[in-house]
């Protein structure tokens, strides 16, 4: 189970459990048919996400059909106040789409048409409900490459990325959603519907406030179409599977990889805990204390070279370099990896899992830190995940409940060591409801404020996803 999360704190007097049945004839002229959702069950499949969040049935859901009905769902809430919570897939980690307000959640996942895939000016554009990994497929098929590749690549929604700027193992060399996208079609509280940004790789026209929106995590606006740029399919991709004997060879070598100016495409670090997780359905090397899978991209005549550099960078701090290096070992390396969030909480009652990031040069420090806390506290803690972006996904797992106090604090601990060491709170999945009650440790009150601000000036009456981010 997840660890529970204290329960969001909420304005009483703005919360919309249900509706009455005026408001319910309105909304049935705006969407007929089955694009509007009442029934008890209908809205319970819609009251959560990936989140240890309860999930909180909303009043209604809307399945929109196009940006005509985000926009009239749009100005009918802003007239009513009623809380809207845009949803994509459902697959985030931090409740992002769970309605804490009630109100209406306004799924976008029937819009989700590739609307256009342009090699020549190597550009795509997509409704926000399209799963990501379909938007990579169609743009393999052209030679092109889509890199962003969250863990839930399969299921997630491209509107969701946006909504979190979300990332995964590759944006150590390509980046994270938001440098992929050059614009965004977007309806605001109240029904307005602008075009952001623009079909070119490069502006400096006006603000820039497509990025403003990637990450805004559905609290500024919903987005009804995607801009990305793409990139060209690398021509070779190799895999690299690294052992070590000790977490601090592991996080040592990828600073010194960093300062031989070696770029992988991906870097992903596993501690032994994470190893014998895996181990269940991959062989690991014994005597592993942690580990680093490694993609590199290129042409095949630079990546046997790269490859060699990274031997001889790794060549005396590794149990062994070049482990797996053929095909089908690494696809199950792979695998595992993608698999390794469920496998590591299968043995526990009870799991919390975060999402820090610090400088790459800092890791050795925090895995330090972690080092402490785990002797400090008793508490199973399993580290993975986009060291390459020094990004870690650090699990707590036990089985008294306990135990929730100890964990609380560790995580509270933790966030302050990564901030100290010029860290975030979150690399990837955003803040949502479930970190809102730590974001003044990383921003001041000055910065929360003018935050809030900009917040009012484009959802005046506070409709679009309350609840989230902001504490
Ligand atoms: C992962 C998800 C949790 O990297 O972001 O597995
Ligand atoms: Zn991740």
């Amino acid at each position: 189970m997840n660890a529970p999360h204290p329960p969001p704190e909420l304005e009483p007097d703005r919360v919309v459990r249900e509706l009455s049945s005026s408001r319910i004839r309105e909304l049935r002229a705006i969407v007929p048919g089955d694009r509007l959702v009442l029934d008890k069950d209908g809205r319970a499949r819609y009251g959560g996400d990936e989140s240890p969040l309860e999930p909180v049935p909303p009043a209604a859901v809307v399945l929109a059909r196009d940006a005509r009905d985000v926009a009239a769902i749009l100005a009918f809430a802003d007239r009513e106040r009623i809380p809207v919570t845009p949803r994509g897939a459902g697959t985030g980690k931090v409740g992002g789409a769970v309605p804490v307000y009630g109100g209406i959640v306004l799924s976008v996942e029937r819009m989700d048409r590739l609307l256009d895939i342009d090699p020549g000016s190597r550009l795509a554009r997509a409704e926000p409900g399209l799963v990501t990994g379909r938007l990579r497929d169609a743009a393999e098929a052209q030679g092109l490459y889509y890199p962003p590749d969250p863990n839930s690549l399969d299921t997630c929604s491209i509107g969701g990325n946006v909504a979190t700027n979300a990332a995964g193992p590759c944006s150590m060399k390509y980046g994270a959603t938001r440098v992929h996208v050059l614009g965004l079609d977007v309806v605001l509280a109240g029904g307005e519907r602008l075009t952001l940004g623009r079909l070119t790789t490069k502006s400096s026209t006006g603000y820039d406030l497509t990025s403003l929106l990637v990450g805004s995590e559905g609290t500024l606006a919903v987005v009804v179409a995607v801009t990305v740029r793409l990139s060209v399919l690398p021509e070779a991709r190799r895999t690299l599977f690294v052992p070590f004997s000790s977490v601090s060879g592991a996080v040592d070598t990828l600073v010194a990889l960093y300062r031989a100016g070696i770029e992988p495409a991906a870097a992903e670090f596993f501690d032994r805990q994470a190893l014998d997780a895996m181990s269940r359905v991959v062989t690991i090397p014994s005597g592993a204390e942690a580990a680093l899978l490694f993609e590199c991209h290129g042409s095949r005549a630079s990546l046997e070279e790269t490859l060699e550099r990274m031997a001889g960078v790794m060549g005396n701090r590794a149990l062994e370099v070049g482990v797996a290096r053929d095909g089908a070992a690494l696809r199950r390396l792979w695998d595992a990896r993608k698999e390794v969030s469920v496998l590591v909480k299968e043995r526990y009652r009870w799991r919390r899992t975060e999402d820090i990031a610090v400088p790459p040069a800092r890791l050795p420090a925090i895995a330090d830190f972690l080092a402490g806390l785990r002797a400090r506290t008793g508490l199973d803690i399993v580290t993975y995940g986009h060291a390459g972006d020094g990004n870690l996904h650090v699990n707590f797992l036990y089985q008294e409940a306990s135990r929730h106090d100890d964990v609380e604090q560790a995580v509270s601990a933790l966030f302050r060591r990564t901030l100290e060491l010029g860290g975030t709170l979150s690399g990837e999945h955003g803040i949502g409801a479930t970190k809102r009650r730590f974001l003044a440790l990383e921003q001041a009150p000055a910065l929360v404020a003018a935050q809030k601000r900009l917040k009012k000036a484009l959802d005046p009456h506070g409709i679009m996803n309350p609840g989230k981010i902001f504490p």
